[in-house]
């Protein structure tokens, strides 16, 4: 169900650290999968070139690897930045695909490489999907503010992941709509309603900080 036809936004959500422990310790993904998140700062004006190389030469690495999507970011955080997310079964297969990758040659010289050297900064989060299931008081107040938009039709829900490894104490959104006009409207109408607001507000109970990106998928990206 996360493989959705998408155009996205993802917000990231902080949690007071009280809240995202008593989560960590709720019900987990049964078969392991876990999402890893990856952020590449570029070096200033170099986004181009590096989306060029990984048009070109990207399935020397899906050869080993699943990607689930490619974007850039178009607006919020920092500009000139990609984000992707890859998806593996369990830490062993991640082992095992950073084995593979490390031996082949060809994917290292004509894409590792010259990638890195495009690259500023980048960053890793391992994330699971979110259960939204047992007692966790929070995971309730959540699941209502997010299921007040998508019944009211204002937006798409793709994935709710927290993380693992990175940053803590985070659960990002992922959500689709046509165009940041649509999704700006959207939002507007939202607010605008009681119902949506009501769940909102007991989730912001919860929350430390939120920031928001709003995602261009490439034309590589599976998800788009
Ligand atoms: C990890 O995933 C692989 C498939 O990629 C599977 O063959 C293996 O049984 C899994 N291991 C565990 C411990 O679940
Ligand atoms: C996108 O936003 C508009 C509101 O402007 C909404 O009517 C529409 O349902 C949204 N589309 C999706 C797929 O969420």
């Amino acid at each position: 169900s996360l493989l959705l036809p998408s155009r996205e936004a993802l917000a990231t959500w902080i949690l007071v650290p009280q809240v995202c422990s008593s989560f960590a310790a709720g019900p987990r993904q049964y078969d392991g999968t876990f999402y890893e998140f990856h952020t590449y700062c570029l070096k200033p004006s170099k986004m181009n070139e590096f989306l060029e190389n990984f048009k070109k030469n990207i399935r020397l690495q899906t050869a080993h690897s699943e990607l689930v999507g490619y974007w850039s970011v178009e607006f919020g955080g920092r500009v000139n930045k990609a984000f992707h997310i890859w998806k593996y079964d369990n830490f062993t297969h991640r082992t095992e695909v950073r084995k593979a990758l490390a031996k082949d040659k060809k994917c290292e010289e004509q894409f590792l490489i010259p990638n890195l050297a495009l690259i500023d900064k980048q960053e890793s989060e391992i994330t699971y999907p979110v259960p939204w299931c047992g007692p966790a008081l929070w995971g309730d107040a959540f699941k209502r503010a997010l299921n007040a938009h998508v019944n009211r039709g204002y937006s798409k829900l793709v994935g709710v992941f927290h993380t693992e490894y990175g940053a803590l104490n985070r659960v990002h959104v992922l959500w689709w709509n046509e165009s940041a006009d649509s999704r700006a409207a959207g939002r507007h109408q939202s607010h605008e309603d009681p119902r949506v607001m009501a769940a909102v507000r007991k989730s912001v109970n919860y929350l430390v900080s939120q920031e928001n990106m709003f995602l261009i998928p490439t034309s590589f990206s599976p998800l788009k």
